[in-house]
């Protein structure tokens, strides 16, 4: 594995947006929701440097095969909070193609919340299909398979501490 983004790095940068939501989110009380499974390990360290009231919650959703996005995306485990007039924060590990965000944003519009931001750590600018309104990006990266710090290939690598890049061998 090729490193992509160190520890430290990561760690950085999270500092540095919980501090952007601090200030977007001064006498609010947002919600962080995490879109599982690649986003648990970034929404757990960006929750700790927030420091306004904020509950969290989980979407479980599935729209990937190996290295290709197959564009179905599919809700696996819903929310258990009623977020209606609630001002959401979207925690995504990675934006590719944009079909997941996009998916979900619709969703939970449905659901008629005050507000929905979008947080992803990374970003593939240059893979994006549908156009996806992001507030938060931690990284924009190049168009590589990306793992490691929540992010796997195949369930495996959620576990490494860095973030690298998948080579098939
Ligand atoms: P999209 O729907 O194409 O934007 O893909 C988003 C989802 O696919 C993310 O939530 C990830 O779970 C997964 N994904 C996309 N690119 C990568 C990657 O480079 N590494 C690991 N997972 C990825
Ligand atoms: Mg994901």
């Amino acid at each position: 594995m090729n490193i992509l983004i160190k520890e430290d790095d990561i760690k950085k940068r999270i500092k540095e947006i919980g501090r952007e939501i601090n200030i977007d989110y001064k006498n609010k009380n947002p919600v962080l929701i995490g879109v599982l499974k690649g986003a648990f390990m970034f929404l757990a360290d960006l929750l700790k440097e927030i420091d306004v009231p904020v509950e969290i919650d989980f979407l479980g959703i599935s729209s990937y095969t190996g290295t290709q996005s197959s564009g179905v995306v599919r809700i696996t485990q819903d929310l258990s909070i009623n977020i209606e007039d609630r001002d959401i924060i979207l925690v995504e590990d990675i934006v590719d193609s944009g079909r997941t965000i996009d998916y979900i944003i619709k969703n939970l519009r449905t659901r008629n919340p005050r507000s929905i931001a979008v947080c992803t750590l990374l970003n593939k600018k240059d893979a994006r299909v549908v156009e996806v309104p992001l507030t938060y990006v931690g990284f924009n990266i190049p168009r590589v398979f990306a793992i490691g710090y929540g992010l796997d290939y195949e369930n495996k690598f959620r576990n490494l501490r860095n973030i690298g890049v998948y080579n098939a061998q």
